[in-house]
């Protein structure tokens, strides 16, 4: 019989490693006219319809203050082949550099909201800031999607994932178990 005795006492301060969300995500703003472009790897969907997703964007953050006060940012899914580049957006910030251009982003003008889109991106989703209660205590941001695009020419994009220590888990293959979605019809 396994007891706790046979199983390694993992730290608390490391257990976002063992089930870090994903995928890992960029998140842009629109701040007194300037657009900024952050990464975020702890992010989940809510709610599906409408669809709500919350994102853990810190004070630390300029893209924290762009969001509280504009109440608008724009989700983009960056796919792996932009994970060197989504990892260098991530170590700097909007105060110190303009990164649409440093990181040869297209933004592109989105029906919704101020915030750019990112071309280069797979899908790029339109939010505003629909419950902020949570922000005070946990910089956690419940977003409304209100406008989604996806790239039609990039058909099989490969996400990837933080393993909350610098290393990624790329998408691998898709498995296919809609049969036994018997209670959850609707959402095939
Ligand atoms: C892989 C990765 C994941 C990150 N996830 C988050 C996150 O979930 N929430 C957050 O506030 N910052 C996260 N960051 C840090 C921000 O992206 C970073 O502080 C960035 O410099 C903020 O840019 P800004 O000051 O232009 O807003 C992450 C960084 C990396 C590299």
């Amino acid at each position: 019989m396994t007891t706790v005795k046979d199983l390694q006492p993992h730290p608390l301060d490391q257990v976002h490693r063992l089930i870090e969300p994903g995928p890992v995500i960029l998140v842009t703003t629109r701040h007194h006219g300037i657009p900024n472009v952050m990464t975020n790897g702890f992010n989940m969907m809510v709610r599906h319809a409408p669809p709500l997703i919350a994102c853990t964007i810190g004070p630390w953050d300029h893209s924290y203050e762009a969001l509280v006060e504009t109440g608008e940012c724009v989700i983009s899914v960056p796919t792996a082949d932009m994970a060197t580049a989504v990892v260098d957006i991530g170590n700097c910030s909007g105060t110190e550099v303009n990164k649409f251009e440093e990181f040869d982003l297209t933004a592109v003008a989105g029906e919704e909201v101020q915030a750019p889109l990112v071309a280069e991106c797979f899908a790029n989703i339109e939010c505003r800031v629909a419950d902020s209660s949570l922000v005070p205590s946990y910089s956690l941001f419940l977003l409304e999607a209100v406008r989604a695009w996806t790239d039609p020419s990039q058909s099989q994009p490969r996400l990837f994932h933080h393993r909350g220590d610098g290393t990624f888990t790329l998408d691998g293959p898709t498995i296919d178990l809609k049969e036994r979605m018997t209670k959850w019809q609707y959402l095939q």
